[in-house]
């Protein structure tokens, strides 16, 4: 199983076991991990799961979508080159290790 890190904005650190298929976002909240709101359960229409993905994994995760772009311009307190939302990432054998930083607030 692919592990994913989720570093929190005071340093706290969880390493979740990602089933494949499984997003950055569902592993998170149903390991209880926090500061990944979800509110809208993965629709990509609230913006509350934003993470920072470390540079080293950008290229493998990818750019946002359309839709996503968007949501992020206008729906998260921080945006970055590297921001995403969580959500939106399929956790995949290639990504095992993906570490993510959370900002130290949603939307
Ligand atoms: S859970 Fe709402 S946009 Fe990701």
């Amino acid at each position: 199983m692919p592990k994913v890190i989720y570093v929190g904005s005071a340093g706290s650190e969880h390493t979740i076991d990602a089933a494949p298929g499984d997003t950055v976002m569902s592993a998170a909240v149903r390991h209880g991990v926090p500061g990944i709101v979800a509110e809208c359960g993965g629709n990509c229409s609230c913006a509350t799961c934003h993470v920072w993905v470390r540079e080293e994994f950008a290229p493998l995760v990818g750019p946002p979508g359309e839709m996503e772009e968007d949501l992020l311009d206008m729906g998260v307190s921080e945006r970055r080159d590297t921001s995403r939302l969580s959500c939106q990432i399929v956790v995949t054998d290639e990504l095992a290790g993906l570490t993510v930083d959370i900002p130290p607030e949603q939307p």
